[in-house]
């Protein structure tokens, strides 16, 4: 038996692949075309493991899927692989509806043919899941309930639109094809190997460098963060036991807003790795130009997830976040390690300076 994980040399697929193989034998068969946000150093542990089989490819060469799934006869794939940051998307929609809706759909037709020869045993008990974001359901008002399943997709950036466009594609191909897919919908993701243009990595890095901690308009944007590993914990849950053409929400009933996430970080470096010029990091904070369309809020019902298949995320915020924060402090070649010249163009682009 072999799973196949598309973009797992990016942050959660990388840390899904770790956690995957600390907790069984089967092997794993690693798609990704190493983008800009993927870096093999994050699956280093894994050099010279014979369960990890890596494959530099791109989703959206429908052959390519076709041969690797003919060929490796996955029971599951699980499709991580996507262009994932929203102001990039913004910035440059086109990669986004390339790899994220044109790719997600390549993936699924090369698994629909390649079902043709494969007996009707392995294609009850295979799965395709679909990894997406509570992004795609848009942005709620201060009181408004959490996202239930049962909310209607309101996608207000290029990336959650092209999310919400490659979910429905899953759902499609299970009530058209029978290709049993199952999609989960996760909050906001933090953890070791989050690539350093994202807020949390973005904040702790440069709080050691002495540069600004940029907050987007007011900073009191919600988001809802889990520990990358509890949403690894759900989708194996997912694939072993959610039912085909099902959705999942999976989230960490931790809402907090940014300004908060980041006094939290300037807090707890505080204490680990005291600022030598002043008393807090917390001097560093910035209010910077808002982003285009901000949603203002997400916050997740995974009352599903947690009744139907006893999933249940274990890691508070703050523990989560100070477990981070010792992983950056203890892995600073990491971040060194990512200088090529896409990323440095990107933060001067969008933060109109240097690194
Ligand atoms: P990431 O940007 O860190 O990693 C994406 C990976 O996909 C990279 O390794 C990249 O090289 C690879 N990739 C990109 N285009 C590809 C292509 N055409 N073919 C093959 N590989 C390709 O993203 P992430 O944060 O790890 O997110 C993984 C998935 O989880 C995405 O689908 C994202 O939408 C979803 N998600 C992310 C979060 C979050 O907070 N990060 C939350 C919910 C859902
Ligand atoms: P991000 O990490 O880009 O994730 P997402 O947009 O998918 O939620 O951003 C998290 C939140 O932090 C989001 O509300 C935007 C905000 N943000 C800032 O305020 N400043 C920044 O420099 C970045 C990158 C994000």
């Amino acid at each position: 038996m072999t799973i196949l994980v598309t973009g797992g040399a990016g942050f959660i697929g990388s840390n899904f692949v770790l956690d995957w193989l600390a907790h069984t034998d089967e092997p794993v068969v690693n798609v990704d075309k190493l983008t800009y946000a993927g870096n093999l150093r994050n699956l280093s542990a894994l050099e010279g493991d014979a369960r990890h089989f890596f494959l530099r490819e791109d989703i959206c060469d429908g052959s390519r899927m076709l041969d690797i799934i003919a060929t490796h006869r996955p029971r599951a794939v699980i499709n991580f692989a996507a262009e994932s940051h929203v102001d990039r998307s913004i910035a440059g929609p086109e990669e986004f509806i390339q790899t994220n809706v044109v790719g997600c759909f390549r993936l699924l037709e090369a698994v629909r043919e390649a079902s043709n020869g494969f007996s009707d045993a392995w294609m009850s008990s295979f799965r395709f899941v679909q990894v997406s974001t509570d992004e795609v359901y848009g942005s709620l008002t201060p009181s408004a309930p959490a996202f239930s399943e049962a909310n209607r997709f309101e996608p207000n950036s290029p990336y959650s639109a092209s999310k919400a466009a490659a979910d429905h594609l899953a759902r499609a191909y299970w009530h058209t094809y029978g290709l049993p897919t199952v999609t989960t919908n996760c909050s906001n993701n933090y953890g070791p190997f989050h690539f350093p243009e994202k807020l949390i990595p973005l904040c702790i890095n440069n709080a050691l460098a002495g540069l600004p901690l940029p907050l987007y308009g007011d900073g009191r944007q919600v988001r809802d963060w889990l520990f990358v590993r509890d949403h690894c914990a759900a989708l194996r849950v997912v694939l072993e036991r959610g039912i085909p053409g099902e959705t999942y929400n999976i989230g960490g009933k931790a809402e907090v807003t940014n300004l908060e996430v980041v006094q939290m970080i300037c807090d707890i470096l505080d204490e680990l790795r005291p600022d030598p010029l002043s008393g807090s990091y917390r001097r560093l904070i910035t209010f910077v130009k808002d982003r285009p369309g901000h949603d203002r809020r997400y916050a997740i019902d995974a009352s599903k997830i947690e009744s139907q298949l006893g999933w249940y995320p274990r890691v508070a915020f703050r523990d989560g976040l100070r477990q981070t924060i010792e992983w950056y402090l203890d892995n600073e070649d990491w971040v060194s390690g990512i200088t090529s010249g896409a990323y440095r163009d990107w933060i001067r682009r969008q933060y109109g300076s240097g690194e």
